[in-house]
């Protein structure tokens, strides 16, 4: 159990600090100074005209906290547990890939921030660090790992799941979404490819399996067999179930919207679904993910952990995800741009900034523990409880 008594949060939230962007768009202009544009946009951009990027972010303001009052708060629980383990917070790190075009330390930085907060850190397939280098810098702090289908020879995600077994990850999230790459203008307009210059290639050249299927390992046939083996679009539930057998694992699909989706994640028995249009950066014109979340909680009643991603600007954000019936959420863009401004420190500072603001306001909600914040959100044309 976390407890927090909150006369510290109030006293930590006086406490000075040197300098550093606190709200996410004060976050998003100073990393864009620190890196080059095609990077930045990458980062910061979104499929098509960016509505469902827009929509993300604006659909928060559709729910409502409705806050108890006269309850003790002077502790506070955080906790949540999931596929057995409990961890601090309902908080995760969102697989984001090629990190290194934000800071040179990459996944290794932010895997290692995420450790000082006993945060669970999802790895991607394309991380420009390998499983077991990050595995190595990290000792025992909770990792999951990402998987993108393999399309060219299934082994080759079989292998990498193996290696993430081996090296003590206790998750795997298999991405639905991106089948193949959303149409995003910002990089067409850039010229921008990380994958193609070689930002995502860790995983691939160390694995064994992957390094057979290539005809000789220069930096072209990396990239060309990375590039083939990524897209995927013949990925079915078939797949999934031979996943399933394959691994010890839990497994989680990342990137579901659809209700029907989700009972069906469930009938083919998987463990956890994660609400997620991976931040408006694949099919524009989706549903905001927040949108998402009522109904596929509701379809999936209790029965399997839901989490949540796609579209978290700060504390408020995980309270009401969490009101809405999410076990917990995963950090994206707000992590990524605190790694450009200051590698492992800065991913750091956003973390704190983030457990902060959540942990004062699931206090001022009026309840000590996440559990209770679920009566506590309506939608704005309310209001009968
Ligand atoms: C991502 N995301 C992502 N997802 C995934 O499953 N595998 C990946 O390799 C990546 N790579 C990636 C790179 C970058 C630069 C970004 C911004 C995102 C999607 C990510 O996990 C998450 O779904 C979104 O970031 C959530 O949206 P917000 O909250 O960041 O807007
Ligand atoms: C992205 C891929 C790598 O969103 O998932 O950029």
């Amino acid at each position: 159990m976390t407890t927090t008594r909150n006369v510290d949060l109030l006293l930590k939230n006086i406490t000075p600090t040197e300098s550093f962007p606190i709200s996410f768009s004060e976050l998003e202009a100073a990393a864009k100074e620190n890196m080059s544009p095609g990077a930045f946009g990458y980062i910061q951009s979104g499929a098509g005209s960016e509505e469902t990027l827009r929509k993300n972010v604006s659909s928060f303001s559709k729910f409502s906290i409705v806050p108890r009052f006269l309850n003790d708060v002077s502790t506070l629980d955080t906790s949540v547990k999931l596929f057995g383990r409990t961890y601090p917070y309902p908080l995760l790190i969102a697989p984001v890939g090629m990190q290194k075009i934000a800071h040179e330390d990459g996944e290794i930085a932010t895997a290692k921030a995420a450790a000082v907060y006993g945060i669970p850190f999802i790895q991607s397939t394309v991380s420009g660090y390998s499983i077991e280098e990050v595995a190595e810098a990290t000792s025992d702090s909770p990792k999951w790992f990402q998987l993108y289908w393999s399309s060219t020879n299934a082994e080759i995600g079989y292998s990498m799941v193996k290696r993430a077994e081996e090296a003590g990850f206790e998750a795997i999230v298999l991405t639905v979404d991106t089948v193949m790459m959303g149409w995003r203008e910002e990089d067409v307009r850039n010229q921008y490819s990380p994958l193609k210059q070689g930002f995502g290639k860790a995983n691939y050249e160390t694995d064994p399996v992957f390094l057979t299927s290539i005809p000789t390992n220069d930096f072209d046939s990396i990239i060309q067999g990375m590039l083939d083996n990524i897209y995927h679009p013949t990925l079915s539930w078939a797949q999934v179930a031979e996943l399933k057998k394959r691994t010890s694992l839990p497994i989680l699909l990342k990137g579901i919207l659809h209700p029907e989706d989700a009972k069906l994640a469930i009938e083919n028995n998987i463990d956890g679904i994660i609400v997620s249009n991976h931040g408006g950066r694949q099919l524009d014109g989706v549903i905001a993910s927040i949108d998402a979340l009522p109904a596929i909680v509701e379809a999936v009643k209790g029965k399997i952990p839901v989490l949540f991603d796609s579209g978290i600007r700060r504390g408020t954000d995980i309270v009401k995800a969490v009101a809405l019936g999410a076990d917990a959420v995963l950090l994206g863009r707000p992590f990524v741009y605190g790694l450009a401004v200051d590698g492992q420190k800065g991913v750091e500072k956003v973390l704190e900034n983030f457990l902060q603001e959540m942990k004062v306001s699931i206090s001022l909600s009026g309840v000590t523990n996440l559990k209770d914040l679920r009566n506590l959100i309506t939608r704005n044309s309310p209001t009968r409880f």
